[in-house]
């Protein structure tokens, strides 16, 4: 796994609560390490039965702590906590949910977490009549009301082999809400961001299309780095494969004029649209009801006649004329030739904040690879030459850029 930027040097607090499912606690562990956090795990008395605080160790380079009692840890809770980022306790057991709720402190964990300043993010795992229990939900909603986040629980079978509502949702999810925790107060808090990602599929018949190359990264990327820095993110994607980032909205299209309508509705209120997306240029003029049969046509083949879609960029800049919304738009330009010269006038055409061009001939620059090359322009020229990257690292230069224009726009806060 990758460090991830958001993670790297944080200091979690992961508290280990006696379930079955605390041996996806180790997993969690692992990957928060792998993502570059600092991480103390304090495993309560009935964790301990069921998981080693070696486990932890070993996976974490750190010690784990269990006893409250041990004069070395006199006063670790308050060191653990005030030194914290985040905490986090995964699984949360019905009974130290109570005691959370109660502001009780019996343990090195209950102690911790009522010292803690940090964030908190409890992952339920109990049996699902525990879950639904009227004392449990009103546990969860004292320490909802405090702010503490809720991560899961998820659906599916439980240890005692019933179906229901209260298994502890899986370390990459969980990582998911600890990347998200720890990008709130990022320069991007409180705004509103559109990011459109991938292809477009115009149809031809039932079964035939046309496409492009995209396969979504940089969007997927810009997304990403975007959530990374506080900002509230809705992903308009094509047909992509890709995994979407924990937290994003996600509207699937397919077609350019449903991505339009799309970016048209979700920009309404938007503090910056990212147009990522390779959207078609042209479409077919009529979609055949039935499949084309090669036996409707001439020996020599068919013609298939296009005509123009929408430019998406272009109803955005006439919507924005009345609206002011979104307050800054970014657009992409892929080209094979004249690179800066065509992104230029796009950028003036498209009435564009910026535009990020990359010549996708470069190696390692174009479509379904890692990394990109990108040239940002904005109105006045060159912003900054990005050399070849991965498209995170170019997705946040890019968030960077667009967070410097709202957050100076003192008059227009979000
Ligand atoms: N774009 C759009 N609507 C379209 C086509 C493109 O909004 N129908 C957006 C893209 O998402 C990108 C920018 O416009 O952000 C530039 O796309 P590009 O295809 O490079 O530009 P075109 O205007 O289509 O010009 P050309 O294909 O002639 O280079």
């Amino acid at each position: 796994m990758q460090p991830i930027r958001v993670l790297k040097g944080k200091r979690i607090l992961l508290g280990i609560t006696g379930s079955i499912a605390c041996y996806k606690a180790v997993d969690l562990a692992s990957k928060l390490t792998q993502a570059g956090a600092e991480v103390d795990v304090i495993l309560t008395e009935s964790a301990v039965r069921f998981v080693s605080p070696l486990s932890f160790r070993s996976v974490t380079g750190r010690p784990a702590y269990t006893d409250l009692w041990d004069l070395s840890d006199h006063v670790r809770h308050v060191g653990l906590g005030e030194t914290a980022d985040l905490m986090l306790i995964a699984p949360a057991t019905a009974n130290t949910i109570a005691k959370l709720a109660a502001g009780m402190a019996d343990n090195l964990l209950t102690v911790t977490a009522l010292a803690a300043r940090c964030p908190l993010i409890l992952a339920p795992a109990m049996d699902g009549g525990m879950w639904d229990h009227p004392a449990t939900q009103a546990n969860v909603q004292v320490l909802q009301n405090r702010g503490v986040m809720l991560a899961g629980p998820a659906a599916g079978r439980m240890a005692s082999g019933l179906e229901g509502m209260g298994r502890m949702v899986e370390p990459q999810e969980l990582l998911g809400h600890a990347r998200l925790a720890l990008s709130r107060g990022g320069p991007m808090a409180g705004r509103s961001v559109v990011v459109t990602a991938g292809p477009t599929r115009e149809p031809i018949d039932p079964v035939r299309f046309l496409t492009n190359r995209s396969t979504g990264k940089q969007g997927i990327a810009v997304a990403q780095a975007a959530l990374d820095a506080g900002a509230s993110v809705t992903l308009i994607a094509g047909p992509i494969c890709e995994e979407i980032p924990f937290g994003a909205d996600v509207v699937r299209v397919e077609t350019v004029e449903e991505m339009a309508q799309a970016v048209l509705t979700n920009v309404e209120a938007a503090d910056a649209l990212f147009m990522v997306a390779a959207v078609a240029d042209f479409r077919p003029v009529t979609v055949a009801e039935r499949k084309i049969k090669k036996s409707d046509n001439s020996e020599e083949g068919m013609e298939l006649s296009l005509m123009k879609t929408t430019d998406i960029l272009m109803a955005v800049k006439e919507q924005r004329q009345s609206s002011r919304f979104p307050r800054v738009v970014l657009g992409f330009a892929a080209e094979t030739h004249n690179a800066a010269d065509y992104g230029h006038e796009k950028l003036l055409r498209k009435g564009l904040d910026f535009i990020a061009i990359n010549d996708v001939t470069v190696e390692g620059a174009g479509f379904a690879v890692d990394t990109n090359r990108v040239l940002l322009l904005g109105p006045n020229g060159v912003i900054e030459e990005i050399p070849l990257r991965s498209k995170s690292a170019v997705a946040e230069r890019l968030i960077h850029h667009v967070a410097e224009v709202l957050n100076a726009d003192k008059g227009h806060t979000a």
